[in-house]
């Protein structure tokens, strides 16, 4: 129960439902329970009537209708009881499982406002269907325990403390007797219950392996038949559900047991209180009223009775996601996210002697990089692939924390600054672009706050990143939508909405990786044309393996295996003739353009 205990917190935030609730309970219970003493007196009362009548010998007829009249009033009593304990009972599950609705409702805003706290290091040690988990399926598991498995025990401990507190006012030997199988009973469901939920849990995740297998086959399905794999793929399948039904068909078996089993225990129940009750009425210390009062009761104890190990295994279960959703809540966020330092930028960023690693077992992928980029000037960062020029630019954007040197930002260090403030300044186009399936204004209004940016701008930064007519072309211009449900764009074009992203924040920093690659050279040359007013007054970054991008910058530097190797202008550079001169001379020869 250690996990559980972290949601007390939201019980006491809603107290006064929950409250109200055992109230309600407490109402219900004791209306439910009045059915019997109701019953008891009226077959009692009956009982008597008939014999004092059948002694002074009245007339039949006027009997008859006198019983008659006594069922009418008793009938009415039960009546209006079980009507008032419903009416209690809509209170119950009014407040009790409005409580745990609030709570699921609070619990999955936390953990969803935790994740968005985590870091980039988080999410690459972690799967997507995982993550997706613990706030879908483990939060619901959690509410079973915070609605039902809370209600109904509640329910059972005050139906138990009044039914068997009356039981035994009456008859302290028989009550014993007959509550005798209920134990048996309660145990019996929960080793049931037991089983049921280790084949569902198994099921659950057969049917999840099924799902995946399908996506992968739908989002695939081009791949699948241009490689004219569909029949393995049908095979496959047919396999995969094969197995579902069989072990479906094992649980059924087992959910078969279950009810039979209940009714038989109750009845067992059942036959023993009229036998038992049967001879003390004979011997005088028992009414017929009392057998079937205690009949009621037992009825009413064996669903509490059936449900704690039902109960049981729901807080189980419960435990073990709120174990799970409570890992991931005490996972710290990165020290990247830390920082609270007010800042404004004017002189520099600076890489001071910076080395990084994606993990601590891995080697190094930065190797002491020093570097200084003033303000407003363009910095071009250039090398082969795998060289470390993105994992550059996500330690400067706070993805990632060096693991040694700094980075400085006006001469302080950059992890200390407000990292909202920070981000900011920022401007970035990654290698790998996301955009949302969305309409392409609202991706490129994305980063302004509150997508506040009229239509002109929007068409404006469109322009500027060459895409404008492209947008056009579109069925809905601008208001086309991107993703599974509406047009994809190829990667060029992704790109240069990217870049269109990036400008509408007008950063005083704009990052580019890469962003270029998937552009045919006359579209690059368009967009550095018109970038160059953008750029004027900026600082830049421009990370290529292209030699022609570089053109713009004011200083260039060669990366290679995570090193800067060569740094200086395009001219310094190509007179050095090292590691860029070759780069050009063979792009050149490939793409038959100049650089100068
Ligand atoms: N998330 C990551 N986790 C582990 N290693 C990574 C990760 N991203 C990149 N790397 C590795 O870091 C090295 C540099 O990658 P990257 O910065 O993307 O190079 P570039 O952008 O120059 O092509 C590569 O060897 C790559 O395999
Ligand atoms: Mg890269």
């Amino acid at each position: 129960m250690k996990a559980l205990r972290y949601l007390n917190k939201y019980f006491f935030k809603y107290r006064y439902l929950l409250l109200a609730g055992v109230f309600f309970i407490i109402c219900s219970n004791i209306f439910a329970i009045l059915v019997a003493p109701i019953v008891r007196t009226a077959i009692d009362t009956m009982a008597d009537d008939i014999k004092t009548y059948s002694l002074l010998s009245i007339d039949r007829a006027f009997l008859l209708s006198h019983i008659g009249k006594l069922a009418l009033f008793f009938g009415a009593l039960v009546l209006a009881s079980a009507l008032v304990k419903g009416v209690f009972m809509y209170f119950m599950r009014q407040t009790i499982i409005v409580m745990s609705r609030n709570i699921e409702y609070d619990l999955k805003n936390e953990v969803f406002e935790h994740y968005q706290k985590l870091g980039a290091a988080f999410y690459s040690s972690n799967y997507t269907g995982d993550l997706m988990n613990r706030i879908s399926e483990d939060v619901s598991r959690v509410r079973m325990y915070l609605g039902p498995a809370v209600m109904y025990t509640i329910n059972m401990f005050f139906l138990f403390v009044l039914v068997i507190s009356v039981m035994v006012s009456i008859n302290p030997r028989i009550t014993l007797l007959v509550l005798l199988p209920l134990p048996i009973l309660s145990v019996t469901i929960y080793f049931i219950s037991e089983v049921i939920n280790k084949r569902s849990d198994f099921l659950q995740q057969k049917l999840s392996n099924i799902t995946t297998f399908t996506q992968e086959a739908f989002s695939g399905i081009r791949v699948i038949k241009s490689f004219a794999v569909e029949k393995w793929f049908r095979k496959a399948f047919e396999n995969e559900t094969e197995e579902y039904r069989k072990r479906y068909l094992e649980l059924v078996k087992v959910n078969a047991l279950f009810f039979p089993m209940i009714l038989a225990l109750v009845g067992l129940s059942v036959i023993i209180t009229i036998y038992v009750g049967g001879k003390e009425v004979i011997n005088g210390t028992f009414s017929f009223g009392n057998i079937a009062e205690y009949v009621i009761y037992v009825n009413m104890l064996t669903w509490p009775v059936a449900s704690v190990g039902w109960v049981t295994s729901l807080v189980q279960r419960a435990e073990a996601s709120q174990a799970r959703i409570n890992e991931f809540l005490q996972t710290e966020p990165d020290k990247v996210e830390g920082g609270v330092q007010d800042f404004s930028f004017s002189d520099s960023i600076e890489f001071r002697n910076v080395s990084f690693r994606y993990k601590a077992d891995h080697s190094d992928v930065l190797k002491h990089i020093d570097l200084r980029i003033p303000k407003g000037t363009t910095l071009g960062i250039i090398g082969t692939t795998g060289s470390g020029k993105s994992t550059l630019a996500r330690l400067l954007l706070r993805s990632y924390a060096p693991t040694e040197g700094q980075i400085c930002l006006d001469g302080s260090d950059i992890q200390q600054l407000n990292l909202q403030a920070y981000r900011k300044l920022f401007g970035y186009v990654p290698q790998d672009i996301f955009l949302f399936s969305d309409t392409i204004a609202n991706n490129i209004k994305f980063g302004v706050a509150q997508g506040d940016l009229d239509q002109t701008s929007v068409e404006r930064f469109a322009a500027i990143a060459d895409v404008h007519n492209d947008i056009l072309g579109f069925p809905k211009a601008y208001q086309t939508l991107l993703g599974e449900r509406g047009i994809s764009l190829s990667g060029g074009q992704k790109q240069r909405v990217a870049i269109a992203r990036a400008l509408a924040r007008e950063p005083e920093v704009l990052v580019l990786d890469d962003c270029l690659s998937a552009v045919d050279t006359s579209t690059e040359a368009r967009i550095k044309h018109n970038l160059k007013p953008v750029m004027e007054n900026k600082t830049s970054i421009v990370i290529s393996h292209r030699v022609s991008s570089m053109e713009n910058c004011d200083l260039v530097v060669v990366m290679d295996k995570g090193q800067i190797v060569e740094s200086g202008s395009i001219q310094e550079l190509l007179r050095a003739e090292g590691l860029f001169a070759r780069m050009a001379e063979m792009q050149q020869q490939e793409e038959g353009i100049s650089v100068e």
